[in-house]
């Protein structure tokens, strides 16, 4: 049977990586049956609704999602339709491997990290007011329920990946309840899991120490703002937000989505590089139990980068997104031969 999911093509270059991963996905056999209803700027146009009802109705229907990127307008205009859509459907988990692929020439070979982002409250709650003319009070949720699920999540994870050890990262040395409210949660739940070595870090020396050697961490649990942050840095370790996937995740609802905004630098250019959502799709066919296929994308996406001679502009090379996803398509005849 086809499995259902709801395909958000988003803006700026959502809609080229997205078509090039959607293609991907489709030469590895499996059934998807897509509902492609979109939000964000586009979908405005021609709706008049930035977050139109029919798609809260196709996830409602699905639980399943694969996302391009939205546009949010800085300093005025409507809030982010992504934060928006994580709070209506409870993904309180942001999950994103951050790992190295091969033959991409970056500082750290080798780097395997993963950021576990409290994706629900925190600075992103929205809540701002103006106090008087020339002072804004915005303010930062940090509830027990979400930390406590977002720290059981991260160890829930690490154990069952045999991760080597859980950092908590946090401002709680000045923003004492707040981050100190995080801290507890992840503390208490770390004493549930003796095996999984737990260390507490603040983030800015977190920052420094990790581009002098991010081999010192394995998994990382924080708040939403400082998994944004760090998820950026990170991204640079493996060659930067053209390849960094990333989840959503929540009690019987998913959306699978790239680190990466809608880069209006570069769309609608064929520059994009669909790495990143592509590695949010494998991500998504491993959450289907679609393990062969995700397999087939990923040694196709190896042997890809190996080549060195489809890469995309962000990576060095001179290809297109079109070039690249083709070349995926290629080498996964080749290597379910060889497999
Ligand atoms: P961005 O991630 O869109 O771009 C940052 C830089 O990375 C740009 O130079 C861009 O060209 C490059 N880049 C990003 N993705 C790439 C790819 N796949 N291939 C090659 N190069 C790539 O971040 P920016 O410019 O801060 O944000 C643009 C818009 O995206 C904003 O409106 C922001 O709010 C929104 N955004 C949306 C997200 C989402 O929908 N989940 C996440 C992050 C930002």
């Amino acid at each position: 049977m086809a499995h259902k999911v709801t395909l958000i093509p988003g803006d700026g270059i959502g809609p080229e990586v997205t078509r090039a991963t959607v293609r991907i996905l489709e030469a590895t056999g499996v059934k998807i049956d897509w509902e492609m209803v979109n939000a964000g700027a586009s979908a405005y146009e021609k709706t008049g609704e930035y977050i139109p009802k029919e798609l809260i109705e196709s996830i409602e229907r699905t639980g399943l999602g694969l996302k391009g990127p939205i546009t949010t307008p800085i300093g005025g205009g409507f809030a982010s339709i992504n934060v928006a859509l994580r709070r209506k459907f409870e993904l309180y988990a942001n999950f994103r491997p951050i790992k190295s692929l091969p033959s991409l020439p970056t500082r750290f070979p080798d780097v395997d990290l993963v950021i576990v982002r409290e994706n629900t409250e925190g600075e992103y709650s929205g809540i701002e007011h103006e106090v008087v003319p020339g002072v804004v009070e915005a303010l930062k949720i940090i509830t027990e329920k979400a930390s406590t699920r977002i720290a059981r999540f991260a160890f829930e994870y690490a154990r069952r990946e045999k991760r080597a050890k859980i950092s908590a990262i946090h401002k709680a040395n000045i923003m004492k309840m707040s981050d100190g409210l995080f801290l507890r949660c992840c503390r208490d739940i770390a004493k549930e899991y003796p095996e999984i070595p737990y260390a507490e870090h603040i983030i800015d020396n977190t920052c420094m120490q990790l581009v002098m050697n991010p081999y010192q961490y394995d998994t990382l649990v924080m708040e939403n703002l400082y998994g944004d942050i760090i998820s950026d840095l990170c991204a640079a370790f493996v060659g930067g937000l053209g390849l960094v996937p990333g989840a959503n995740l929540g009690d019987g609802c998913a959306i699978f989505e790239a680190v990466h905004g809608s880069a209006p630098d570069i769309a609608g250019k064929d520059m994009a590089n669909p790495t990143a959502l592509l590695q949010s799709a494998v991500l998504m066919l491993r959450h289907l139990r679609e393990v062969e296929a995700a397999d087939r994308i990923y040694a196709a996406l190896e042997k890809t980068y190996k080549e060195k001679k489809h890469n995309t502009r962000d990576v060095g090379g001179t290809s297109g997104t079109t070039e690249f996803a083709d070349a995926i398509i290629e080498n996964m005849e080749a290597v379910a031969v060889v497999s």
